[in-house]
């Protein structure tokens, strides 16, 4: 099934097969809609992936591409932060093949880069969807570039060189790595499998939800806190919440709190300003360097996601990351340091708000990627 891409501003359709990463007006390419189906019953369960809720990804009934990619990624523990917050849910989604919870976006993504015929793919990331396109892509034989801005975690440019990939370190800002990369995709006929531009990823992300729903047997939180740099989880997380709505599954969207860093929050400035586009900012320099992200592609889909749910952006003070990221160690759970962040503005927020219901936050990347 190639489900035609729709751009989110003028509404062209375009064909995967021809490798379009954006439109020709501009605007990021959205999926068109295709038809999902979904129940607590249609789950396949004897498939230890998130290729169990098959009903709502974009494969051929039958297709069995996908298995030749899929690593087991998904079905990550929920459990409670600790004791004393039995309201606090952190879902461990560092527990997958690369650590983090980017092998949900990449296992679609690559499976679909496959079908489309992709020969070679084209990655610019902060580290950790980089990781996750280059196992995916080579574990199926497709060759792999990924671009990675300079001062990214030696551990992760280590990861990806391991599964094969080329690694290209730009200088300068995620920005300027982010450009390098669309150089290369333009010079040649090779699939860019960007985390932030291709909509098949968001379908990977949205899993997220899926699997809290089953694992809450049919029921959703009240609030989902979740961490912004592009947007990957936030979006995939909401698309997935609609289609829950839309199954009559839930009767509400719960709340989606996003948190941004200190040092880098164009997207908090945005909302904050009650503008529905996000102006670039300069990175004033953060610990984390997962949501270092300057100038969101997707900002307006992420402002109107959040304020659709009635949710709110936070941000972590930067003198506030790395104790939180301690905290959760001494809990048991090693993460890495813009997971730190999640919690540490969360922490903060949690003080003023005591009206947020069931809560769940996503432990993204493992401690032992980045260091400090
Ligand atoms: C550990 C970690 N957390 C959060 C994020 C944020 O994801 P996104 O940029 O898709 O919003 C990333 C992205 O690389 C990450 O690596
Ligand atoms: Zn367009």
């Amino acid at each position: 099934m190639a489900v035609h891409y729709i751009c989110s501003e003028c509404g062209t359709r375009y064909s995967p097969y021809d490798f379009p990463y954006i439109c020709s007006c501009g605007g990021m390419l959205d999926l068109d809609d295709f038809h999902r189906e979904f129940s607590m019953d249609s789950i396949i369960r004897d498939e230890w992936s998130l290729f169990r809720y098959l009903g709502v990804l974009p494969f051929d009934e039958g297709s069995i591409l996908w298995k030749d990619v899929s690593m087991g990624e998904g079905l990550t523990p929920l459990i409670p932060l600790d004791g004393n917050y039995p309201n606090i849910l952190v879902k461990v989604d560092y527990m997958m093949p690369t650590l983090s919870f980017k092998d949900r976006g990449a296992a679609v993504l690559i499976a679909k880069a496959k079908e489309f015929g992709a020969k070679k793919v084209v990655q610019d990331s902060s580290g950790n969807a980089g990781n996750s396109i280059a196992a995916y892509a080579n574990r199926v034989g497709i060759d792999c570039d990924i671009y990675v801005p300079e001062g990214t975690s030696p551990k992760k440019i280590d990861m990806i060189q391991s599964h094969g990939a080329n690694v290209h370190i730009v200088p300068g800002t995620r920005e300027d790595t982010a450009n390098a990369a669309l150089k290369a995709v333009e010079k040649g006929d090779t699939f860019y499998a960007s985390h932030v531009y291709n909509p098949y990823f968001y379908e990977g992300t949205k899993t997220y939800v899926y699997e809290i729903f089953e694992q809450l047997h049919g029921n959703m939180v009240d609030t989902l806190v979740i961490p912004v740099g592009n947007g990957t989880l936030l979006l995939g997380a909401y698309y997935g919440l609609k289609e829950l709505l839309k199954f009559g599954l839930i009767k509400k969207l719960p709340k989606i709190i996003g948190v941004q860093a200190e040092g880098c929050s164009p997207i908090y400035n945005a909302f904050r300003a009650g503008r529905d586009y996000v102006e670039e900012v300069i990175n004033t320099g953060t610990m984390a360097e997962g949501i270092a992200i300057a100038a969101p592609k997707r900002g307006n889909q992420i402002l109107k996601a959040i304020r659709d749910t009635h949710g709110d952006i936070i941000i972590a003070p930067e003198d506030s990351i790395l104790k939180a990221q301690r905290e959760l160690a001494r809990r048991g759970l090693y993460v890495e340091i813009t997971t730190g962040a999640t919690f540490a503005a969360f922490f903060e927020y949690m003080k003023a708000h005591d009206d947020l219901g069931k809560v769940v936050l996503p432990l993204c990347g493992a401690g032992l990627k980045s260091s400090k």
